[in-house]
This record gives structure tokens, C-alpha cells and sequence, in this order.
């Protein structure tokens, strides 16, 4: 599998993130997009962690409830797509890394006790847009950061187009610019 395109724009077509993320992916033939506002992914209670923890003690990693971490760790590329949400970005992004984040999948333990990472990528790029400005603030792109470092993906880049609810701004000029940074990404 080649590109592995991690949908969370969860306002569908109305959606200016979804809008960058189709540009950037504009002629990449072999993508499988996993659409979070269709999988509504839920996040991991106490239940669920023991049956998961239980299922990797026994091996048994054919469960389905390993699927969306296989998934991540056979991609050759990354892209994750989130409109800026307080600070960060939707919480249904969240809870899809609380999947994929499995031990002996994405990440392992050396025989050192070190966390070294199992994931095939060698990028995960970030698209997001902001109704006010992401200077200074961009946490969900740190901690995308941190999890890629955690999974061994070695690079990790990001494209934002900014201030797209401030009133009166030109909302095209600042897609465009965006759309521009992306073209100079694929370049
Ligand atoms: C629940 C929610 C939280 C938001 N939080 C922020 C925020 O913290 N900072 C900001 O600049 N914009 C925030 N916005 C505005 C969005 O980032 C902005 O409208 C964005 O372009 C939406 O992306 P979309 O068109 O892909 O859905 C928020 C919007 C929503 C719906």
C-alpha cells in the first residue's frame, strides 16, 4: 500500500481542510483513505484496553481490533488531514491514533527497555486549516510529531491555510497560498 490517507475532516464536502488534502493528492495513484467520519472510531476505555492487552499477550494479532494499526505500519506514506480544533484537532483523531498505537505493530520495545518505532512511512505530512492563526499554538502538529518519532516515521512536514474565519479576510487568497505551499511539498 502506498499512501495511507488519514481523513479526519469530519465536515465532509463543506470541509476547506478536505479541500487542501484532495490538491496534495491530486495525481498519488494508490491511495487508501480511511474516513473518520464514517468510522467514528471510539476511544479505548478500560474494558477494551485489557481485551486488546490480553489479545498481544496471547499473539494474536489476526484480530480485527488490530486492523487500523496493520494498516498504518504498511503504509510507505502518511498523510493526516484535521481542521484545527481547540488548539489541536478533533477528538475522533485522538482515538484513531488510540488504534493504531499498538506494541509489536506500530512501536516496539528493544531487549534495552528503548521504544523504537515499526512503521514503514518514511513522511507523515499534516493539512489543516485554522479559523484564526496556528502560529505559536500548532499542538496537534506536536504531537503528530512526537507519535511519528514514536512509530520510527522519520520525517514529518505541514501545510496550513490561516485565518479563514476572520471577517472580511479573502478566504481564496488564503487557500490558494496554502495550495501553493503544497504544490512546492510535491515538487
Ligand atoms: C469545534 C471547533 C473548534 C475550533 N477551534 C478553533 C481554534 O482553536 N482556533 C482556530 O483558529 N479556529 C478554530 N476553529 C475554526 C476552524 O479551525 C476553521 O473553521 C477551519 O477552517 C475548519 O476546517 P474545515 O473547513 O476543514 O472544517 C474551530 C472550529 C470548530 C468547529
Amino acid at each position: 500500500m502506498a499512501t495511507l490517507f488519514v481523513n479526519a475532516c469530519l465536515r465532509g464536502d463543506e470541509s476547506r481542510t478536505l479541500e487542501l488534502c484532495r490538491e496534495y493528492l491530486k495525481g498519488i495513484s494508490d491511495v487508501q483513505e480511511v474516513n473518520l467520519a464514517q468510522l467514528r472510531p471510539q476511544p479505548f476505555y478500560g474494558d477494551e484496553v485489557k481485551r486488546r492487552a490480553d489479545l498481544e499477550a496471547q499473539g494474536q494479532f489476526d484480530d480485527p481490533i488490530f486492523d487500523l494499526s496493520k494498516q498504518f505500519a504498511a503504509a510507505d506514506d502518511i498523510v493526516i488531514g484535521a481542521p484545527y480544533w481547540d488548539l489541536s484537532f478533533p477528538a475522533a483523531l485522538k482515538a484513531y491514533i488510540e488504534h493504531v498505537s499498538v506494541c509489536d505493530i506500530t512501536f516496539h520495545y528493544t531487549e534495552q527497555s528503548q521504544c523504537k518505532g515499526l512503521c514503514k512511512a518514511s513522511c507523515l505530512t499534516y493539512i489543516t486549516t485554522c479559523g484564526g492563526s496556528v502560529a505559536g499554538a500548532n499542538l496537534g502538529y506536536e504531537y503528530l510529531c512526537g507519535i511519528a518519532r514514536m512509530f520510527g516515521i522519520p520525517k514529518t512536514r505541514f501545510v496550513a491555510a490561516e485565518n479563514l474565519d476572520v471577517v472580511g479576510i479573502d478566504v481564496k487568497a488564503q487557500m490558494d497560498k496554502a495550495c501553493a505551499a503544497i504544490a512546492k511539498l510535491k515538487a
